[in-house]
Parts: C-alpha cells; sequence; structure tokens
C-alpha cells in the first residue's frame, strides 16, 4: 500500500501532506505516516516549523469508523498527538474542507490553526455514540472555555471557520486560493517564539468558576440527548478538563471512549452512518447514469403537504409553480408558507432578504397550462386513486415530454397510477413526511416501469433538497407505513385485551420513540374522517368521538389536557374500552411492559423480513433508515432491522410464536441458520 503521508519543503518549513481519499479518515497508515514524518521534522536540525494539511476535499475527517470494533493497530491517535504537541517546533494545521472528530484533534493538538473561510470544525463523535478518544474532550475546553466547548462536544455539530475563529479555535483565516502558501508564511512567523500548547491553556477554568454551567447545559438540551449515553459522558469529561490535570484527564475520557466504543449504542449509530450512506445507493443503477435536469418543479396542493414539499425546493433556490383549484386555497397556501419563513427568520436561521428570495422563486397558479415546462411534478392531492389518475393524465396531457411525474401518495399503487399515463417509465412516488419541510425522510418508490434515470435523478435531487432518501418497491404501505401497521393493529389489540393506552404509550417512550399511538392519535385529531354521526359508534375512536372527546385541540381525546398541554389518563376513556371489549367478548386481563413492547415491536420485525423477502427494500439497513427519520424509532438503537440483531432473530420468532403472532419464512429461516439482517 502507498504511504498516504508524504513531505515536502519549503526552505526551513516541513510540509507534511495526507492524501488519503475520500475523506482523509485517520486509518492505521495515516496515523503511521504521520507520527514518521513528524518525528523526522523535530529530529531535522534544518526543519523549524511544520505545516499539516490534506490533499482532496477535505482536512481529516476523523478516525477512520471502519476500524471501530476491530483489534486496534498502534500508532494510537493519542500517541501521534502527544508526540507531535512535545516538540519545540512550531506544528501548522492547515484546514480547508471539515477538521472533524480526530481530525478536529489533530488540530488542537497543533500549536496553530490557520483555516480557509469555508472550513469547518467539530467533533462529531457523540453522534456515532462516542466522545472524542484523542484528547479532544480535555484540550478543547482549554482553548475555547468549558462553555463554548460544551455544545461542540456533547451535541457535535461542526462551527464555520469565522466562529471558530471568533471563540480562539482558528489563530487565521486565510484565502481559500492560498491555504498552503499561506500557511507556510503563517508557520515561518512564529518560528524562534515559544509554542503555546492546548493542553497547557487556561480557559477550562470558567467551568470551575461557574459549575452550574454544566447542569444548565443539560437542562437547555435534555429533550435532544434522551436516551443517548454519549452526551453526558461528553459532559463529564469536559468538566473533568477543568478538574483535574492534562494527563489524568485524558486518561479518563479514554476510558469513557473505550466503554463506549464497545457498547450497543455506538455500534448502533456506527452502523446508521453507513446505512444513511448505503440508502443512497442503487444496487442495479450505475452511479454515472445521466441525470435529467431539474430546473423547475411544479407542485399540484397547496395545502399543509403541498406547501411543505414546495418549501424544500424553494429553500434550495429551485423555482416552483404550486397549482390549487380554488383561489382562496392558493392564497392561503401561499400565505402559510411565507409565513413559516417568517417565523424561521424570527428565530434568526433567516434573514428577511432570503424569506423574500425564496418567495419569490414561487409561481401560484389555477391552471394546469403552467405546469408545462417544469422538469419534474409533485402530486400532493387527496389519497383516492380515482383522483390520482385522474390527474396524472391530465399532467401526462400537458407536463412537456421527458419530465418526472411523481405521486405523494402515502400507500396507494404507484403501478397503477403510472398507468394513467403514456409515460408510465417517468412516473414515481415521492414520498414526502409531514411536516414535510422538516421531515428528514423521503422515501423513494420505484414502479415497476420507473426509468433508471428518473429514479437516479430524484435520488440526488433528495440530497440536493437536504433529504434522507430510501427506495421502496410497490406495495402497500411501502415499507415506513406498512411496517406500522402491525404496530397500530398490536396496540389496539392490546387495549382491548386489557392492557392501559398509557402503558402502551409509555412503553414506545421508554423505548425512545417521541411519543406512542395513543398521544398521537390525541395530536393529530381523533375526529380526522369521523362520519359526525354520535349515535353510530362501532370503534373506540368512534365512542371517543360520540363523547366529544376529538384529541388534545379540545384539552381532551384518550387523555384529558391540561392548559400546557400536560396529559393526564382518564378513567371514562378506560371504561368505553373496557365497555367496548366487553360488547366484543374480549377478556380483558392485566399485560406487562414486557409483553406490550415484544407484541408491538416484533411483528413490525417480522413486516420488515416479509419486505426484504419480497425485495420491496433493496437492502436491511434501508428499513432503519426510514424507521429512524420517518417515526422517531430511537436512533441509539440502530433501527428496527439492527435492533432485532442485537437481541437476536431467534429470541424474534420465539416472541412471535408464545404471543401466537405469525412469522414469515425468511425471519424463520434467518434465526434458525444464526444470522442476521445486517451482515456487519
Ligand atoms: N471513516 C471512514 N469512512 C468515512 C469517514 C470516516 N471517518 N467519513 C466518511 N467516510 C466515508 C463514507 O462512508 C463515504 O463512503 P462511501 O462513498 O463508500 O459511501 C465516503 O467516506 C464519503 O463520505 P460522505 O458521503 O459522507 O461525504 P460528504 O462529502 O457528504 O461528507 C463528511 C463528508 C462531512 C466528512 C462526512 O463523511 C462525515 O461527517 N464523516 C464522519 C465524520 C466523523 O464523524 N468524524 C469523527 C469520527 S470518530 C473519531 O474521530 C474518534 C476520535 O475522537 C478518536
Amino acid at each position: 500500500m502507498t504511504n498516504p503521508i508524504s513531505t515536502q519543503r519549503d526552505g526551513e518549513v516541513l510540509v507534511v501532506i495526507s492524501n488519503n481519499p475520500p475523506v482523509n479518515a485517520l486509518g492505521q497508515a495515516v496515523r503511521a505516516g504521520l507520527k514518521e514524518a513528524i518525528e523526522a521534522g523535530l529530529a531535522d536540525d534544518s526543519v523549524e516549523a511544520i505545516v499539516i494539511r490534506c490533499d482532496g476535499r477535505t482536512f481529516f475527517a476523523g478516525a477512520d469508523i471502519t476500524e471501530f470494533g476491530k483489534p486496534p493497530v498502534g500508532p494510537s491517535l493519542p500517541e501521534v498527538l502527544d508526540a507531535m504537541e512535545a516538540g519545540d517546533k512550531p506544528v501548522v494545521a492547515a484546514i480547508h474542507g471539515t477538521a472533524l472528530g480526530g481530525g478536529c484533534e489533530v488540530a488542537l493538538a497543533c500549536h496553530y490553526r490557520v483555516a480557509v473561510p469555508s472550513a469547518k470544525m467539530g467533533l462529531p463523535e457523540v453522534k456515532l455514540g462516542l466522545i472524542p478518544g484523542a484528547g479532544g474532550t480535555q484540550r478543547l475546553p482549554r482553548v475555547i472555555g468549558a462553555e463554548a466547548a460544551l455544545p461542540m462536544v456533547a451535541i457535535g455539530n461542526p462551527i464555520p471557520a469565522r466562529k471558530a475563529q471568533a471563540i480562539g479555535l482558528v489563530d487565521e483565516i486565510v484565502s481559500e486560493e492560498s491555504l498552503a502558501a499561506d500557511a507556510i508564511v503563517f508557520a515561518r512567523s512564529k518560528i524562534g517564539q515559544p509554542v503555546p500548547r492546548s493542553s497547557e491553556g487556561t480557559a477550562n477554568q470558567d467551568g470551575v468558576k461557574n459549575p452550574d454551567i454544566f447542569d444548565q447545559f443539560r437542562a437547555k438540551n435534555g429533550r435532544k440527548m434522551r436516551g443517548f449515553d454519549a452526551p453526558n459522558a461528553a459532559i463529564e469529561a469536559v468538566k473533568l478538563a477543568g478538574e483535574m490535570p492534562f494527563a489524568e484527564g485524558v486518561k479518563k475520557e479514554r476510558e469513557m471512549f473505550l466503554k463506549l466504543v464497545t457498547g450497543t449504542q455506538s455500534a448502533a449509530m456506527r452502523h446508521y452512518f453507513f446505512a444513511e450512506r448505503a440508502a443512497n445507493k442503487i444496487d442495479d443503477i450505475p452511479a454515472d447514469t445521466p441525470l435529467i435536469p431539474i430546473k423547475k418543479v411544479g407542485v399540484i396542493g397547496a395545502g399543509t403537504m403541498g406547501g411543505g414539499i414546495t418549501m424544500n425546493f424553494l429553500s434550495a433556490g429551485i423555482p416552483v409553480t404550486i397549482l390549487e383549484m380554488q383561489q382562496d386555497a392558493l392564497d392561503r397556501g401561499t400565505g402559510v408558507m411565507r409565513k413559516n419563513y417568517e417565523n424561521t427568520a424570527k428565530r434568526g436561521r433567516m434573514t428577511m432578504e432570503q424569506v423574500d428570495q425564496a418567495m419569490g422563486l414561487l409561481t401560484p397558479t389555477l391552471s394546469y397550462d403552467d405546469l408545462a415546462d417544469c422538469d419534474l411534478v409533485i402530486e400532493a392531492v387527496y389519497e383516492n386513486m380515482d383522483v390520482k389518475k385522474e390527474v396524472f393524465a391530465k399532467l401526462d396531457s400537458v407536463v412537456k415530454q421527458g419530465a418526472i411525474l411523481a405521486s405523494n401518495t402515502s400507500y396507494l399503487n404507484v403501478d397503477e397510477i403510472a398507468l394513467a399515463t403514456k409515460r408510465p417509465g417517468y412516473v414515481l412516488g415521492l414520498h414526502f413526511f409531514s411536516p414535510a419541510n422538516v421531515m428528514k425522510l423521503l422515501e423513494i418508490v420505484r414502479g415497476e416501469k420507473t426509468r433508471d434515470d428518473v429514479l437516479a435523478t430524484c435520488m440526488k435531487l433528495a440530497k440536493t433538497i437536504g433529504k434522507i432518501a430510501a427506495v421502496s418497491g410497490v406495495c402497500p404501505g411501502f415499507i415506513g407505513n406498512r411496517m406500522l401497521s402491525p404496530r397500530q393493529q398490536q396496540a389496539n389489540a392490546l387495549i382491548m385485551e386489557g392492557a392501559n393506552y398509557w402503558d402502551v404509550d409509555d412503553v414506545l417512550l421508554d423505548f425512545g420513540f417521541p411519543m406512542g399511538p395513543f398521544q398521537m392519535a390525541d395530536l393529530a385529531g381523533i375526529d380526522i374522517g369521523w362520519h359526525r354521526d354520535p349515535t353510530k359508534v362501532t370503534t373506540v375512536r368512534e365512542a371517543l368521538c360520540a363523547a366529544g372527546r376529538f384529541g388534545q385541540k379540545n384539552g381532551k381525546g384518550f387523555y384529558d389536557y391540561d392548559a400546557a398541554r400536560n396529559r393526564t389518563p382518564s378513567d371514562d376513556v378506560k371504561a368505553i374500552i373496557a365497555d367496548f371489549a366487553a360488547k366484543e367478548g374480549t377478556a380483558q386481563r392485566e399485560i406487562s411492559k414486557d409483553e406490550i413492547r415484544e407484541r408491538l415491536l416484533y411483528p413490525m420485525v417480522n413486516e420488515g423480513a416479509k419486505i426484504l423477502e419480497e425485495k420491496m427494500a433493496q437492502r436491511a439497513s434501508d428499513i432503519d433508515v426510514v424507521w429512524i427519520n420517518g417515526y422517531g424509532w430511537p436512533l441509539y438503537t440502530g433501527g428496527p432491522m439492527f435492533w432485532a440483531d442485537t437481541i437476536g432473530l431467534d429470541t424474534i420468532v420465539a416472541g412471535l410464536e408464545k404471543y401466537g403472532l405469525p412469522v414469515c419464512d425468511y425471519l424463520r429461516g434467518k434465526a434458525e441458520r444464526g444470522e442476521k439482517f445486517n451482515s456487519q
């Protein structure tokens, strides 16, 4: 293997260059090469300063994640960094792209950091269920203070170079075009001066003077961190940085890192990291498939869904023509979009100029003819096959040939919709999740006739508008809603059999979902789709509506709500359910939380297995991507299929059999062979 590290000399300055595409991950060869080059530079009397930079698109983007979970091969990153920092010759990090994780730790161990304006720095280890393991938790607070370090270490979002400079993490911003040369000039200017070492910094004393900052941070970010182990470890490590000498702090950091890296949460989150990237790839479509340029988009329907979909494109700078049947609906939809943008601006995440820019890209219309020159039209109309077919037939007749026609249907047969057109190859499903301008997931439904370039174009487009895409075949409910259905069936059956509905919700909450099905029903409104006849009661939902319990909107649904929308279980509702069960002849009994959890989640795994058996998903990890991004499945369990792997497929099969629930052949076969869904 060629050495990814090379060196060049510029007079008395040694330049150490890494070239390890695609992201200069700090794998074993890079670490070994760096160590050797730095040691040689420190030992060579003719070298008076050292610059470290990377070729390619980015500075080191972190440790090589694929090495985690395997036996470590030296030198370790901390070893390399300690040697680098200890020398008396100035070492300068020249940063472009993203200096992340171990890459940021390299930069911190350097005595100085210069960066181009577009560079970003961060410690995103927490997103992999980890804390920095090469001194980052101890050096960063010593350089920028504990308070500024907390979000970087415990939340993990990277910060832009100028912000890094403002908080003392970057010493100088240099030109995008001349980083290599400017870094050498900078390094030369520091020759002969005593070197500042991050490990000796004192900015961390802010956390000692005001120890409340740690609890305040926990209180402020508690919801975001719920259920995750790493953020608490990260906060603890930053706190320790103020309380103990560097060498001891680093030892503690290492212990915490090793505990996390060998744990299930980090394994799950590393699985997810690669799952998200894999989901973007379509096995049978070459990566170089020519794409269809999408310069203008049409959206049919200006309701909540159509409006949300539209905003994605406007925010990405793509013009949208939005169609409604009535002027007032069009005005209302356009008004809601502007208001949403204005609210974002009020929260400081957009300027009013950007709001105007985005809205300036919108053309509202009442005429189908205005969609003629769109490259992609997405319909977000009423979920009814006849209505959809009518819309598609109309679109086919007015929209130019070669344009893509997409349905936002959440469960209808996309192949049948495609047959309403003379261009079924250009038809597919683009299933956005509500609120569509916020939710990350985009389920892309590949019809039987969908062309490769159409699918590849939409996968790329998903990235452009900031979505995480996963491909599904055509089946009722696609991947996401199809798996939701058995969970919902079990939730309904469980409460009939005597489980407390609040226990059903709490089990899912404890598992890590943001809410359970009955809370969800209350939030969405129990009266959605209700026939409005209080004398006709055939379901629990109808009984609740008949009793005037419509959900959060009128303060009572499954739960009673106070003014702050806190929920309290209702005895009346429990009685309504018991009454129903009696009429049905279903005996009620006490049901444990374990049974509730198993009956809610195991059938989902079985449905996921069926989806794989029928090849409706390309791979198990795509299912994990769908459920984590579209339905709030807790990231730290890795998604339903990875979670099933961690608890054992034999356990799932045994559980399903215990409750008399179906087990598909695919799942049974895998369990019998001792296999997992995910091979890693
Ligand atoms: N290790 C191994 N592979 C990595 C990697 C890493 N740290 N970072 C990215 N890759 C791979 C990706 O899997 C992908 O592979 P593929 O092409 O086969 O799918 C390829 O590099 C390109 O990555 P992206 O598709 O993500 O490229 P983008 O340009 O969209 O994003 C990035 C680049 C912002 C650097 C993004 O890849 C990223 O966020 N990487 C992870 C950064 C990170 O978490 N670093 C911390 C690692 S843990 C650590 O450092 C521990 C230390 O404290 C000891």
